[in-house]
């Protein structure tokens, strides 16, 4: 492999990069639980938390390991592929209160950040508290209905809604929900269209809330690396996609390591 083959950052010579290369082919890394301990025995200053991040330094100095490192790294990548790559694409979540985003964008034309507003300011975009949701289901706006009882009875008793958790990235993993929002990429991007996310609660047709992406590094990554594009999150978010939106630029990032890993 070349010194220009590798996308993920500029210490090219590094094996560990050879690995990702190799497990990559535009797919994710799925490191198996056997090669991260190997790897560990190998290099032992590398944590699974800081990954490979510390080992690429440690492994500069140390090139008679190569070889070695390269055939794990080979055993690996086959191995990955005969587990199958880990990705929830696609996962949804049972939750305790039927939500529907649709009704919240269309009827009520509220924006995400009413809700989810820590999203433009923190990592963490925040979940909305029953005191948000009773502002306006105070008794008027479908007041019959299942999942709205459900509702009032959470406020009634003075307890937080048990939502669950649907997206979910590893915790050596660093992703800031303030650093996309803050340059314009729509939550959609990422999302998928979630604001027709929803035929109502007591229709036979209703979904929860579905993890569009992969969420994985080579998503991620290539997302930085080709740059965003304003257009095509526009019309995700169901935007008017205008010709100044169309003129404009992708939006590259940093895809070093330590970017997303430290
Ligand atoms: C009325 C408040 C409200 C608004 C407005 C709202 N959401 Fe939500 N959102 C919620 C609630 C409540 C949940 C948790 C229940 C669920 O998953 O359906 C949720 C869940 C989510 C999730 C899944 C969270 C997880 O666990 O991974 C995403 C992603 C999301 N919302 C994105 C958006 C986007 C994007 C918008 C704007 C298009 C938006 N939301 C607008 C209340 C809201
Ligand atoms: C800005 C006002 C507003 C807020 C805040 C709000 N809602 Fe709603 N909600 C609505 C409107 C409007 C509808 C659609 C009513 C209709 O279809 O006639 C709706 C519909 C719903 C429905 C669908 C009910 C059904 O059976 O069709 C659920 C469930 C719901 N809301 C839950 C919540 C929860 C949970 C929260 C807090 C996270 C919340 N809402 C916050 C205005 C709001
Ligand atoms: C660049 C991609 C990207 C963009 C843009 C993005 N998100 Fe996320 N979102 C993610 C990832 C990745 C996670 C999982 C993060 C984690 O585990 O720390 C997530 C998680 C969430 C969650 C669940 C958080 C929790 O604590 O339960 C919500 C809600 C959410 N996003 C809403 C939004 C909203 C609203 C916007 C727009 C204002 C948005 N996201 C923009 C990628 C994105
Ligand atoms: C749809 C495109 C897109 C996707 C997908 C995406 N990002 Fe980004 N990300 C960006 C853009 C654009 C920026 C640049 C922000 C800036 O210039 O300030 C960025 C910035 C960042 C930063 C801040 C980098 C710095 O300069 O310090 C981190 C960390 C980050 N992203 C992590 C992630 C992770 C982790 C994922 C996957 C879970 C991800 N991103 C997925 C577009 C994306
Ligand atoms: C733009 C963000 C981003 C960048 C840059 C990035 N990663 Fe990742 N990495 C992730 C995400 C997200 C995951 C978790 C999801 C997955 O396994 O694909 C991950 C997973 C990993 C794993 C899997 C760990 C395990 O236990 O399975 C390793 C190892 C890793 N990264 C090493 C690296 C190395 C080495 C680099 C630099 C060459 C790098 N990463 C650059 C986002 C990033």
């Amino acid at each position: 492999m070349g010194a220009s083959d590798c996308i993920y950052c500029t210490c090219v010579q590094l094996p560990c990069h050879s690995y990702f290369a190799l497990a990559n082919g535009g797919r994710t890394p799925n490191v198996p639980a056997l090669f991260r301990g190997l790897f560990k025995a190998f290099i032992p200053q590398a944590s699974p938390t800081n990954a490979i991040t510390v080992a690429c330094m440690t492994v500069k100095k140390k090139w008679t390991v190569v070889p070695a490192f390269l055939a794990l790294a080979a055993a690996a990548t086959l191995l990955s592929a005969y587990s199958g790559a880990s990705s929830s694409q696609g996962l949804r979540v049972e939750q305790p209160i039927k939500f529907v985003h649709a009704p919240h964008m269309q009827k009520a034309g509220m924006n995400c950040l009413y809700c989810h507003n820590t999203a433009n300011n923190a990592p963490d975009p925040g979940m909305p508290a029953v005191s948000t949701c009773v502002g306006c289901h105070n008794g008027q706006i479908l007041p019959g209905k299942p999942e709205i009882k459900k509702l009032a009875e959470y406020a009634k008793n003075g307890l937080p809604i048990p939502w669950n958790r649907v997206h979910k990235v590893p915790d050596y993993v660093h992703f800031p929900h303030m650093r996309h929002v803050n340059v314009g990429v729509t939550c959609q991007s990422c999302h998928g269209e979630i604001q027709n996310q929803g035929p109502a609660p007591d229709s036979a047709n209703y979904l929860p809330v579905m993890q569009a992406q992969s969420l994985n590094m080579g998503w991620c990554v290539r997302c930085h690396v080709n740059g965003y594009q304003p257009a095509e999150g526009a019309r995700l978010a169901g935007q008017k996609v205008t010709p100044e939106l169309e003129a404009m630029p992708a939006k590259k990032a940093r895809y070093d390591c330590s970017s997303c890993h430290y």
